[in-house]
């Protein structure tokens, strides 16, 4: 079998950083001449968009987490067959902004809904399709709370409340990537995402070009 393409995702909490250094080795890839696509869950597709705008609209309070659940994996699975599995098949590089790591982690660690749950749903979706390096960027809760949350500092007791809830769910998130991390270790690469954008795209480039010295 003659499989040519890539699939590397990017994963961490919201206010990582993640997505600024996913579009940075897009474009340093590019600039050597590398065929490379680009896609983020949840949407990435027409359709997924479509999903991305009833999972993340605010108004939509009684969405339940198992349908929460089935919706991310939704999105993906439309995502596997329009974008995805053509690419790779076509040899690109694919960087994905998000992916199942997600789910298991904000769903599964942070929702407790359990793995399980979570890896069935993934082989069905995604047939047996798993990113061959992940980059996990890593910025510890307190920076995360501070970058993504700062707009609810002006409603003080409200703000309290929603933070310390936050802060355990971001909480359970971190530790669910760091499980993974440890348990994948050839997969799940950690990278510290404090510093610079330059200095912490200096350690996503580092890992990356290491890992496909060892996969070509
Ligand atoms: P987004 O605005 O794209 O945030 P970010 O730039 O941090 O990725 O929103 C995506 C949100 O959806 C984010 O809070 C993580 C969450 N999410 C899940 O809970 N489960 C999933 O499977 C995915 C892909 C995302």
């Amino acid at each position: 079998m003659t499989e040519r393409g890539l699939f590397v995702t990017f994963e961490g909490v919201d206010g990582s950083g993640k997505s600024t250094q996913m579009r940075r080795l897009a474009g340093a890839l590019r600039a050597r001449g590398e065929h490379v696509v680009e896609t983020v869950e949840p949407g990435g597709t027409a359709v997924g968009a479509q999903i991305r705008a009833i999972l993340l609209d605010p108004a939509n309070t009684a969405l339940g987490a198992r349908a929460e659940l089935l919706l991310y994996f939704a999105a993906r699975a439309q995502n596997v067959d329009e974008i995805l599995e053509p690419a790779i098949a076509r040899g690109a590089i694919v960087l994905s902004d998000r992916w199942t790591d997600s789910t298991l982690t904000y769903q599964g660690w942070g929702r407790g809904l359990g793995e399980d749950v979570v890896q069935d749903l993934d082989e069905i979706a995604c047939r047996g399709r798993k990113p061959g390096l992940t980059i996990w960027v890593d910025v510890g809760v307190d920076t995360a709370l501070a970058r993504a949350g700062a707009r609810n500092e002006a409603e003080a007791n409200t703000a309290t409340r929603m933070d310390s809830q936050q802060r355990e769910f971001y909480l359970r998130v971190i530790e669910g990537y760091r499980a993974l991390a440890a348990r994948e270790p050839q997969r799940v690469r950690r990278i510290d995402g404090a510093g610079s954008e330059d200095e912490v795209f200096q350690r996503v480039w580092t890992v990356f070009q290491t890992w496909r010295g060892q996969n070509v």
